[in-house]
């Protein structure tokens, strides 16, 4: 669901805001590399990865709302499916919400670099249903959603993260606060 764009509403709390730049300096290991922004909107993150690195790298932006100006206007999994993202060497999934739809597409793609996530679940919203029916299996048709909703969806996410090969990452995993980094080899 796209949602409109605020700076107030990027989940970039303090708290975190640093961890979330943190990742992304990391993912340009100190090389030029070519970066996939898909929820690009204000930019205050690679704003300030910009501000602490001091060689240029590249960094293709996306935002459903037009406001933002951003290369590509409108939603990031059109943009996935219908351009070559191999040429990318780091995508960036800031989501509102669940990243996976966008990742269960990239994982079905040639794709090899780092790629980044924010999951921000709200207590109101049920965990992603992709990760209930992995962690749950076929018990997850019959359960009743309220139970789905005090699981872990930050240990939901690494299982997710370890069904596609991926064993380590950085950052945060916890509860329904999501944020990392992880390499597709
Ligand atoms: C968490 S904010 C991004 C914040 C940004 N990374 C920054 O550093 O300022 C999420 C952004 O995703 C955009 N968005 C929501 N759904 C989208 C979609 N399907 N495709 C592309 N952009 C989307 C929203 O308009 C919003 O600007």
């Amino acid at each position: 669901m796209i949602r409109p764009g605020s700076t107030k509403a990027t989940n970039n709390t303090d708290k975190y805001l640093q961890l979330k730049i943190k990742l992304r300096v990391d993912a340009l290991d100190n090389k030029e590399k070519n970066v996939l922004d898909c929820f690009a909107g204000d930019s205050i993150i690679w704003s300030e990865v910009k501000k602490r690195v001091n060689f240029d790298f590249k960094r293709f932006t996306i935002d459903a709302d037009s406001r933002f100006k951003t290369d590509y206007t409108g939603n990031a999994l059109t943009y996935l499916k219908t351009n070559n993202i191999e040429s990318y060497d780091v995508i960036d999934l800031d989501s509102w919400g669940s990243p996976i739809k966008y990742l269960e597409y990239i994982f079905n793609t040639k794709f090899k670099g780092v790629v980044i996530c924010t999951f921000c679940s709200p207590v109101s919203l049920n965990p992603d249903k992709i990760l209930a029916q992995i962690s749950f299996g076929k018990i997850y048709e019959n359960t009743n959603k309220k139970s789905i909703l005090a699981k872990n969806i930050g240990s939901m996410f690494e299982q997710y993260l370890v069904s596609k090969g991926i064993k380590e990452y950085k950052g945060l995993l916890y509860k329904k606060r999501i944020y990392c980094s992880f390499i597709i080899k």
